[in-house]
Formats: structure tokens, sequence, C-alpha cells
């Protein structure tokens, strides 16, 4: 038996009552940082998540981390850089669960920083390769996905405060994720009429091995982040994570082609 709420349906005979109950997760960049955080948030929440990152041994840690507190959890290993792998986890998701309702595009890659005529044209085609067409590729697939199973559903896309602002450290970077921004936006207008929100987040500084990354690159860089910050330090990568389960939850139901920031205040 099935009830349906704002478009969207839902199970009745699961148990959970969460945010994500009875959803169907893909989750990427899971292995570690904001995604592993949000892998087993969304579990707790009630959601059967699907954990993807190149990293085996670390999906592997979180997927078993996720089933020891009872939660449901599988993962699969999958390189965004590469469009088969992208299309294999996404089709492996609904084979393993038998739907997709929720995705969150969390993975990216950092660029090493430094000012753009330092870059080799490598780093900025290996960084627009992740950052932006991954999640395309991540995207299209999941809609697919989506149309074909629960019918209707949820993305939240992992942008960065870096894409409202110049980045002179981390130029390609930030350029990736405004054009995610701007991809967001066109799915939320093209699927919105079919019931199927898509949203951004964007995160400030937040303390996970990607900022300790540019920390170890340039000494001193957290604190000068903090002091621009009115919350005055990072997040932990679960104050990330709350943000986008409820953007992919129906409480968010009127909510789509927005970038939500998460920031300590940065932008305001
Ligand atoms: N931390 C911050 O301060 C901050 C601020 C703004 C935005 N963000 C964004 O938040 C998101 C999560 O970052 P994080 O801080 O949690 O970083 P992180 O700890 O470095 O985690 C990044 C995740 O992405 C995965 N990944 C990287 N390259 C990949 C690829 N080619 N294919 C598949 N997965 C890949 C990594 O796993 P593998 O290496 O095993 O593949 C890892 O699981 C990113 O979109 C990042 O841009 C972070």
């Amino acid at each position: 038996m099935t009830h349906t709420t704002t478009g969207t349906t839902t199970p009745t005979s699961h148990p959970t009552t969460g945010l994500l109950a009875g959803k169907v997760a893909f989750v990427s960049g899971a292995g570690r940082g904001i995604g592993a955080a949000a892998a087993r948030l969304f579990a707790r929440e009630g959601a059967r998540v699907l954990l993807t990152a190149r990293t085996e041994t670390q999906l592997k840690a979180v997927t078993e981390e996720i089933r020891a507190s009872g939660g449901t959890a599988e993962y699969v290993p999958c390189d965004l850089a590469e469009p088969a792998s992208v299309h294999a986890a996404v089709d492996r998701t609904v084979e393993l669960f038998g739907r997709l309702d929720v995705a969150f595009n969390n993975a990216a890659a950092m660029q090493p920083p430094g000012p753009m005529d330092e870059l080799p044209d490598s780093d900025f085609d290996h960084v627009l390769a992740v950052n932006l067409k991954g999640p395309w590729l991540a995207m299209k697939a999941q809609i697919a996905a989506i149309r074909a199973t629960s019918r209707t559903g949820a993305i939240v896309n992992t942008s960065s405060v870096g894409s409202l602002m110049a980045n002179p450290a981390l130029p390609v970077y930030g350029a990736a994720k405004r054009a995610l921004n701007s991809l967001t936006a066109s799915a939320a207008a093209t699927y919105g009429p079919e019931g199927i929100r898509v949203n951004a987040i964007a995160p400030g500084t937040t303390l996970t091995e990607m900022i300790d990354a540019w920390e170890t690159n340039t000494p001193g860089i957290v604190d000068r982040l903090n002091a621009l910050t009115p919350l005055g330090r990072p997040a932990d990568p679960e104050e990330v994570a709350q943000a986008a389960a409820w953007l992919l939850s129906d409480r968010a139901s009127y909510v789509t082609g927005t970038v939500l920031r998460v920031d300590g205040g940065m932008r305001a």
C-alpha cells in the first residue's frame, strides 16, 4: 500500500519515521568527509544507501559501520572521470534496491592551489571531468533511474562557497563549481514539471581531507577562512550533510533550483 504526499510516493510499510524513510539514496564521495557523513546520516534517517567513490577500503569501512548501526548500505567503486563507471554505479543501485529516489552528487577533486598561469592544462581537464562532467553524467543516469522506478525524486549537487566569488588560489575548482550551479538550475527547470527537484549546497570551510590538503599546501589558510566566517569556525562534515538530507527530503517539497549556502555566513 502506498500514500502520496506532495507528488512523492512513499511505501507506508517502511518501519522508520526518519527524514528519508523508505527512500533509496545514491551518495558519491561517500568514502570520507562530507559524503561519508551523509551516508551515515541518510541511513539513520531511514534511507537505504548506495555509497560510491574510488577507494574501496574506505567505502567498505563506512558501509560496514552503517550496517553495524542497523542501517542498510551497499557500495560500488566508481570513478566519476569514467562515464561507464558512473552509469554502472547508478544502474547497480536500482539492481540492488529496486528503485532510486534521491541522489547526493557530492564527490569532487581538488586542484593544486595556485594562480591560473601556473596550473598545467591537464589539471584543468581533470577537475572539469570529475567536478562538472561527473555530476552531469550522474544526473543523466539518475534522472533516467528515478523516472523508471520511483517516478519522482530529488537530487542535490555539492557545489562550494567558492562558486560564488573569485578564487585566485583555486580558479579551476571555482569555475567548475559555478558551472555546476548552472547545471543544477537547468536541471531543476527541466525536471520540475515531472516532480524531480534539483538543488545544490555550497559548503564553506569544512573539516575534511580536502581542507587538510589545502592547509598542508598553504599553512594558515583555515585560520584565514575562519576569520572571514561570521560563525568563526569550520563546519563539521555532518553539519553540511544535514542540509543535503533536508533538501533531499519531502520536507523541502517546494524547494528546487536553489544553491543553499552552508557556510557559517561567509557570503552573507
Ligand atoms: N571541505 C571543504 O571545505 C569543502 C568546501 C566546499 C565544498 N566542498 C565540496 O564538498 C564535497 C566533498 O568534499 P570533502 O571535503 O568531503 O572532500 P574529501 O574528504 O576529499 O572527499 C572527497 C570524496 O570524493 C571522492 N572522489 C574524489 N575524486 C573522485 C573521482 N574521480 N571519482 C569518484 N569519487 C571521487 C573521494 O574518494 P576517492 O578519492 O576514493 O575517489 C572522496 O570520497 C566536494 O564536492 C567538495 O568540492 C568541500
